[in-house]
């Protein structure tokens, strides 16, 4: 994959696609801007070498309807301020008002395309779609990590009517960070998963546990491993439809002693509620009519202590409801493991990145990466199609 310094971009059209799908409050305020600080490199690398730079992105799901509340008006003033310059929003990211914008940049100027998705052919890779995002411009840079999982327009069809295409820094520094934390990783490799379902990371558990060498589970998706081997869940999140799956993991597991480490004990609720009445039960005692919503304090110990001697730690997914304060300890005790853990510390998708962020520990880890979907494809052990798109131009 080329990156952007290997192109001679002085003066050029760059059209470059980044990811703003930032999460907006009800007076569709920025919450959380991570996302377009993580493209600053990039975006001023282009301006000092005098590009004309034209960022283009999706936001949200509007299905091809112009939809006010999903414009990249937000994601516009916020840019401006962070690049400290002008930011022009274009009303559309093609046609004619949108070409004379563009034709109109001089060097060094910014303009901002209106969200991709407002057009439904943006999702279908539609190669006329394509060809019109591509007359826009001279060369195309794909820095946009959180949405190469997706075969769309402006990710992969627009690579067939550029010359030129290469990759930003944030694209490139997110893939380099899972070749080193999976591909070509210092071992000991410790996996931790969480979250919700096992069926939605069924295809992460089963690669990453051909690769690592300690796999820790937690989360609501730790309820099916332990029914799955004959504990009573009671009222607990449970997928019985992978009970057998949970136990094919397992075996796995032992035939390629990976060690993996299980919940012992658990904080239950009467209730999926912030005010339930809760307490810490061991796992072979979860009342019949109450719920796991977190690990307990032995769990913390015991995962904390599979850690120890790790040189690689890769995480996704919450240890339990953590949105919740009673129920975040065991999510914010794992944070505080990894944080101060000597290995490299790799967090992505599922939340985790939210937990780190509430627990203030974010420039304790190694790298927190900027995609959900994106990085949940790579833990698969599956090709990123915008990066395969870039890949091909080579
Ligand atoms: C994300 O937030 O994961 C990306 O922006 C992709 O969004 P999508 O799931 O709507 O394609």
């Amino acid at each position: 994959m080329k990156n952007i310094r290997d192109l001679d971009i002085k003066g050029k059209k760059l059209l470059i696609r980044v990811d703003f799908n930032v999460p907006l409050d009800e007076q569709l305020n920025i919450t959380d801007d991570i996302r377009i600080r993580g493209v600053l490199p990039t975006l001023n690398y282009a301006l000092d070498e005098n590009a004309k730079v034209i960022i283009m992105s999706h936001l949200g799901r509007p299905k091809g309807e112009r939809k006010p509340q999903f414009s990249l008006a937000p994601a516009a003033k916020r840019l401006s301020r962070l690049l400290n310059k002008e930011v022009v929003l274009a009303p559309d990211c093609i046609g004619p008002e949108t070409k004379a914008i563009v034709e109109a940049m001089q060097p060094g100027s910014v303009v901002l395309l209106e969200n991709l998705r407002f057009h439904a052919e943006e999702q279908q890779n539609d190669e006329g779609f394509a060809s019109q995002l591509a007359s826009l411009c001279d060369i195309y840079i794909n820095d946009a990590f959180a949405v190469a999982h997706r075969a769309h327009a402006s990710v992969v069809g627009v690579t067939q009517f550029v010359e030129q295409c290469a990759a930003g820094f944030l694209l490139q520094k997110e893939m380099d960070y899972f070749h080193r934390s999976v591909s070509n990783p210092m071992r000991p490799l410790v996996a931790i998963v969480g979250g919700a379902k096992v069926s939605s990371k069924l295809g992460a558990l089963d690669n990453l546990m051909d690769r690592v060498d300690k796999m820790v589970i937690g989360g609501a998706m730790a309820n099916t491993f332990l029914k799955s081997i004959g504990h009573d869940m009671g009222k607990s999140k449970v997928e019985d439809e992978l009970l057998d799956t949970a136990r094919e993991l397992l075996n796995k597991a032992k035939r390629l002693g990976v060690k993996l480490y299980l919940p012992v004990d658990c904080i239950v609720a009467d209730r999926f509620e912030a005010r339930a009445e809760s307490k810490r039960v061991t796992v072979q005692e979860v009342p019949a009519d109450w719920m796991v919503l977190d690990i307990g304090p032995a769990t913390t110990v015991l995962f904390s202590e599979a850690m120890e001697s790790a040189k690689t730690i890769i995480w996704n997914g919450p240890m339990g409801a953590f949105e919740m304060d009673a129920f975040s300890r065991g999510t914010m005790a794992m944070v505080q493991h990894v944080a101060r853990s000597h290995a490299l510390t790799i967090v992505g998708g599922g939340d985790t990145d939210v937990a780190v962020h509430k627990a203030g520990e974010s420039s304790n880890i190694s790298y927190i990466s900027t995609g959900g979907g994106a990085f949940l494809m790579l833990m698969e052990g599956k090709k990123l199609p915008g990066v395969e798109a870039l890949e091909a131009k080579n």
